[in-house]
């Protein structure tokens, strides 16, 4: 690695809840959701360059304008005022797309990174608003642990750490396109008045989410699974093998499934061995502080 170049983790989630409020005048929906940081991550490495360059491992991955690194990275620069460059390496664990935030985190640990790379501080506010602008799940991974989202899914409130004990993620290989999984619910459409009133009112009442007193709840399953019922078959085959709680994570293909013992998970990741076609992921839950910590915060 060159001299001041780094390597940070970029973590995936899980909505641990998400619930469709409505249609917005601005075409997107306004959600209730709660997003849980999980170990699985990819990791970016940043060295000072004099352009901006992007590899990565997973040949699949686009390396171009498209990508979210780079995207994160010009947005930073014309707002910091910097001209120089990085050469950024990313290596590609987290399936994509799978509903699990990958690129998303990708952006935000980009952010993150080339600040620091650069030493530029353009101030929290900001940064809040560049990753807005990047994509709805982007401000989320500027926090990490467990918290609600509200408005676009970006509008972030911390919450206690959730208890979720022993998570395997199950990722069918089918690539579900999030406005199409969107495109297909028919939520109500809601005036400014309504996001604005919900805005206030619709708030968890507890600063701490309980999984085992909450039910899961995820308004893009009926869509998903009614397109893809391969993925409703592997919430099935969790559930069956002994999970407390099993859904779709954000539009999917990814289905994430909490066991209240080790063992079990165990067995169930033993009896998934032979779909092959389904990637399975056993990972632990990142709480805030493990989450700031990893990324230098
Ligand atoms: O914000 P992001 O680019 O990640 O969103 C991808 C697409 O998902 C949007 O273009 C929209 O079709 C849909 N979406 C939505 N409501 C949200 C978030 C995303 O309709 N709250």
């Amino acid at each position: 690695m060159r001299a001041g170049g780094f390597t940070l983790p970029s973590f995936a989630k899980i909505n641990l809840y998400l619930e469709i409020i409505g249609k917005r005048p601005d075409g997107y929906h306004e959600l209730s959701t709660v997003f849980q940081t999980v170990s699985l991550c990819d990791r970016i490495t940043f060295e000072p360059a004099d352009g901006l360059r992007l590899r990565c491992t997973d040949a699949s991955i686009p390396t171009g304008e498209s990508n979210l690194i780079l995207k994160a990275a010009h947005k930073l620069r014309e707002r910091s005022g910097f001209r120089g460059g990085a050469a950024i390496f990313l290596e590609k664990h987290i399936p994509s797309p799978g509903g699990l935030g990958g690129g998303s985190s990708n952006a935000a640990v980009a952010l993150i990174g080339l600040s620091r790379l650069w030493n530029v501080d353009i101030g929290v506010a900001e940064m809040q608003e560049l990753a807005t602008e990047l994509g709805s799940d982007v401000p989320f991974f500027l926090y990490g642990g467990t918290a609600f989202g509200k408005g676009r899914g970006d509008i972030i409130e911390p919450a206690a750490d959730a208890r979720c004990p022993n998570i395997l993620i199950v990722t069918p290989d089918i690539a579900v396109s999030t406005p199409d999984a969107f495109a297909r619910i028919r939520a109500d459409s809601l005036t400014n008045t309504d996001a604005n009133r919900i805005l206030l009112n619709c708030r968890f009442e507890s600063d701490a989410f309980d999984t085992n007193a909450f039910e899961f709840r995820n308004d893009l399953e009926a869509a998903v699974f009614s397109a893809y019922p391969e993925i409703e078959q592997a919430k099935q085959k969790l559930l069956e093998l002994g999970a407390d709680t099993a859904g779709l994570s954000g539009s999917g293909a990814s289905v994430f499934a909490l066991f209240e013992k080790e063992e079990t998970r165990q067995a169930a990741l033993e009896a998934l061995d032979e779909r092959i076609n389904w990637r399975k992921f056993a990972v632990a839950a990142i709480s805030r502080d493990r989450y700031r910590e990893a990324l230098g915060k």
